[in-house]
């Protein structure tokens, strides 16, 4: 990562995301701290960006008051305010309440609320504006995510200078879903602003050029859409191509190899009775998550006499998420009911099947989460990448440790050597968790290498590397025709 900061080509770095990668909370004494953003998000960019340096703007996650611009490190955060109303409208309503469930197959079901709608375009405006205040000649402006969708378009109208790239977190939903949405043309329209589109795998730009080319009447030759001019806007062409993100591999296994790391992990064990396997989930308290198929299997296993109540123990890791919103206060209830139930039948004096624990962690000690566990169960439904997976293979250098993986995961087309799911088959997801519980130690150790040759040979710089070297190429190719084909060094 040291020797990324040439990966602009000397352009200043804007990123623009719905959070910023640091929480402002304010505790019940008033008191207020900052805290680092949950999600895959945060987890993958703020490596990167932290050596690249760049201005980054989002909301800081209190709703109201306005803060002014500070800077971590090399980065300058520019915080946005929202208010109580926005924050209700624009995030947990278009964006959680519409846009998550609807880009996750429909799992919840999505909502369509036109004031919901409005506010979602206001506060994009906002975003688009401050960009425009903040960003210098010719910047690369970098937008994330589903909260900001029709920010490349309003950009483009404002800054033709700027070189606008969009990277899409989460899955982009089949046509036929994306169908369902009363404002898709706009949306498409909103990202056929950018100059390049990002997606985590290639069923998602493929789904993204077919909408394009249906609600936005911009066909595509192989991965670049030819979009047309639309009023004073000229047409323009956008690359739309999967670049499946990652994570800082080098990272995660230097703290994997700290005694103290390996001293909390046989803590752990320990403190979890020593059974003979303890398996692990790790996931933001979502319907997304398939948290609920997992804890069935769980239990079914437990109550067909296959698994040992007394030898297994499933540790599940569910940080708090968007907890006003209906359909996760329904998952929290049931998931928890659940848990309750399983250690009311199954569980015994001082030993509890499953060890739920409803908060985030440090870094630290989730490396030493993973070193405990021999098996790491990420069974989501749907899921854009899904970097917990990655996390986890990073960290076992000892080769040791199997991992069941849903094929509804971006990373199961990466970690082939996965055990791959499909969570909604409950007898399939059980024959797996029994396999991963019992495997040998040569087919673990044979597994993971497979699975730590795929984190590594594409670690979140070169996932950086990739997606900005076609950025720039962009750029370049705007400065070209700007200029009239002269080339001129970039100021
Ligand atoms: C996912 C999304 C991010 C989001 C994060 C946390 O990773 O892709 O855009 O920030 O979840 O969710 P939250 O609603 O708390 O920002």
């Amino acid at each position: 990562i040291a020797e990324m900061t040439h990966m602009t080509g000397g352009r200043e770095l804007v990123m623009v995301s719905n959070r910023l990668p640091v929480d402002r909370v304010t505790l019940e004494d008033g008191s207020m701290h900052w805290r680092a953003s949950p999600g895959g998000l945060v987890t993958a960019v703020e490596p990167i960006v932290e050596q690249l340096g760049c201005v980054w703007i989002g909301w800081a996650g209190d709703a109201g008051e306005e803060i002014e611009p500070f800077e971590v490190g090399r980065m300058r955060l520019a915080p946005i305010t929202l208010s109580i109303d926005e924050v209700a409208e624009y995030y947990e309503g278009f964006s959680n309440g519409t846009l998550w469930p609807l880009y996750h197959d429909v799992i919840a079901k999505p909502e369509y609320h036109r004031e919901w709608w409005d506010r979602y375009q206001s506060v994009n405006r906002r975003f688009a504006d401050r960009v425009a205040q903040e960003a210098s000649h010719g910047a690369i402006v970098w937008v994330h995510d589903y909260q900001l969708q029709l920010v490349p378009a309003m950009l483009r109208e404002a800054r033709p200078d700027l070189t606008i790239a969009f990277f899409l977190h989460i899955p982009f939903p089949p046509r036929r879903i994306f169908a369902q949405l009363p404002w898709r043309r706009q949306l498409v329209e909103g990202l056929l602003g950018s100059d390049v589109i990002g997606f985590q795998r290639v069923a998602d730009a493929i789904s993204f050029r077919a909408v394009a080319e249906r609600y936005g009447t911009a066909p595509s030759i192989g991965n670049t859409i030819v979009t047309p001019a639309r009023g004073e806007q000229p047409g323009h062409t956008a690359l739309a191509q999967e670049f499946p993100i990652s994570i800082d591999a080098a990272a995660f296994a230097k703290i994997a190899e700290q005694p103290e790391i390996r001293a909390r992990a046989l803590q752990i064990r320990q403190d979890l009775g020593n059974p003979k396997t303890i398996m692990l989930g790790v996931d933001r308290l979502d319907y997304t998550k398939g948290i609920r198929h997992r804890l069935k299997a769980f239990d079914e296993l437990i109550a067909d006499g296959e698994l040992e109540p007394a030898e297994a123990v499933l540790v599940q890791v569910a940080s708090p998420s968007r907890e006003r919103v209906e359909a996760y206060r329904q998952l929290r209830d049931d998931v928890e009911v659940t848990v309750g139930r399983i250690n009311g039948e199954r569980g015994s004096i001082g030993h509890s099947p499953v060890n739920y624990l409803h908060r985030s962690f440090t870094k630290d000690e989730m490396v030493a989460l993973y070193l405990a566990a021999d098996v790491l169960l990420v069974t989501p439904l749907r899921d854009g990448m899904n970097l917990v997976a990655k996390e986890y293979v990073a960290c076992r250098g000892d080769e040791r440790g199997a991992l069941v993986l849903s094929e509804f995961a971006g990373a199961a087309d990466e970690l082939r050597d996965a055990l791959l799911v499909n969570p909604h088959d409950i007898e399939g997801l059980k024959a797996a968790i029994l396999r991963a519980a019992h495997m040998p130690e040569r087919e673990q150790a044979r597994r993971m290498r497979g699975m730590r040759r795929a984190v590594y040979n594409n670690d979140v710089a070169h996932w950086a590397q990739n997606y900005l070297g076609a950025v720039c190429a962009a750029a370049d190719a705007k400065t070209q025709t700007q200029t009239g084909g002269r080339t001129e060094p970039i100021q």
